[in-house]
C-alpha cells in the first residue's frame, strides 16, 4: 500500500438504505490519472464524494499518501493535499475569476506549490483576459477551466475530477485533456471519473469499471477488451 497517492480500501458510500458504493477499493499512484466509467447511477460521483470528505462512508479507509484520513472533513482533507473539481461547474458566480482563484489559495495556504495564482493562470493563460469579471459571465467552457484552476491553487497531490468534459465542446474537451495530461506529468494524481472512455484512454494509466456501485473491471487504457467491457457495464 506503499507509494500510492491516494488509495481507497472497501469504500461503503449509501444513502438511507440505498447503498451507492459497494466496498471498493483501488489506489491512485503519485503522478499519475487513474479513471473510472461507468454509467449514469453507477456510484462514481459517490465514490468520488466519500473519497473527498464530502460525502460519509458507511465503511472502509481512505488514505492519502499513506495517512489515513477517514476520519477528516472534507476542509482537513484540502489541508492534507485534496483537491475538488465537483459534478457541475461549482464556481461562485459572483465573485470576479480573481477571487475565485484566490479563495482556492486559502484551502491549501500552509503548504509551498508551483500552482499559485500566477503559476495556475500559467498553466491556464485562457483565464487571464478574464481575472477582472464576474464567474457568472464566463461561457460554460471558461467556468470549467476555472473549476480546474481553482481547485489547483496551493497544489493538491490528488485532483479528484467528476466528468470535466460534460458539456464541453469537441475542443474544449482536448484542452481538458491536455491539461490533465500536463498537471499528472508535474507531479499531481488525478482521479478521474468520466462518461467518455475516449477522455479517459488518453489522459489515464489505469481505468476501473464501476456498475451498479461495484468494480466490475479494471484495464489499461491500451486493453482491446476494455471497449467491450465497458458496453456490457452500461448495457446490464
Ligand atoms: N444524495 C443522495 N441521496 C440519495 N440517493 C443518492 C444521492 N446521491 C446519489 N444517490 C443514488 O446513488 C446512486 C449512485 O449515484 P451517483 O453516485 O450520483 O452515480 P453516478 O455519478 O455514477 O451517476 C444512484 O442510485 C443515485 O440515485
Ligand atoms: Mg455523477
Amino acid at each position: 500500500m506503499t507509494g500510492a497517492a491516494l488509495s481507497l480500501s472497501e469504500l461503503v458510500v449509501s444513502y438511507g438504505g440505498i447503498t451507492a458504493v459497494h466496498g471498493v477499493s483501488f489506489e491512485v499512484p503519485e503522478a499519475a490519472c487513474v479513471g473510472v466509467l461507468g454509467a449514469n447511477g453507477a456510484g462514481k460521483t459517490s465514490l468520488l464524494r466519500a473519497a473527498g470528505g464530502l460525502e460519509p462512508v458507511r465503511g472502509g479507509r481512505v488514505r492519502l499518501n499513506g495517512t489515513d484520513v477517514t476520519g477528516k472533513d472534507a476542509a482537513a482533507r484540502a489541508r492534507a493535499g485534496l483537491g475538488h473539481v465537483l459534478e457541475g461547474r461549482r464556481v461562485f458566480p459572483g465573485l470576479s475569476v480573481r477571487d475565485n482563484l484566490a479563495l482556492g489559495a486559502t484551502a491549501v495556504r500552509a503548504r509551498s506549490s508551483k500552482y499559485t495564482v500566477d503559476g495556475v493562470l500559467a498553466l491556464l493563460p485562457e483565464l487571464a483576459p478574464h481575472l477582472g469579471k464576474v464567474a457568472g459571465a464566463l461561457s460554460g467552457g471558461q467556468q470549467q477551466m476555472l473549476a480546474i484552476g481553482r481547485a489547483l491553487v496551493g497544489g493538491p497531490r490528488v485532483l479528484l475530477m467528476d466528468e470535466p468534459t460534460n458539456g464541453l465542446s469537441p475542443a474544449l474537451v482536448n484542452r481538458v485533456e491536455e491539461i490533465i495530461v500536463r498537471i499528472t506529468e508535474e507531479g499531481t494524481a488525478v482521479l478521474l471519473v468520466e462518461q467518455r472512455l475516449e477522455v479517459a484512454k488518453a489522459v489515464c494509466s489505469r481505468v476501473h469499471i464501476l456498475q451498479r456501485g461495484r468494480l466490475v473491471g479494471s484495464s489499461t487504457p491500451a486493453d482491446p477488451d476494455l471497449d467491450r467491457d465497458l458496453q456490457d457495464a452500461y448495457l446490464s
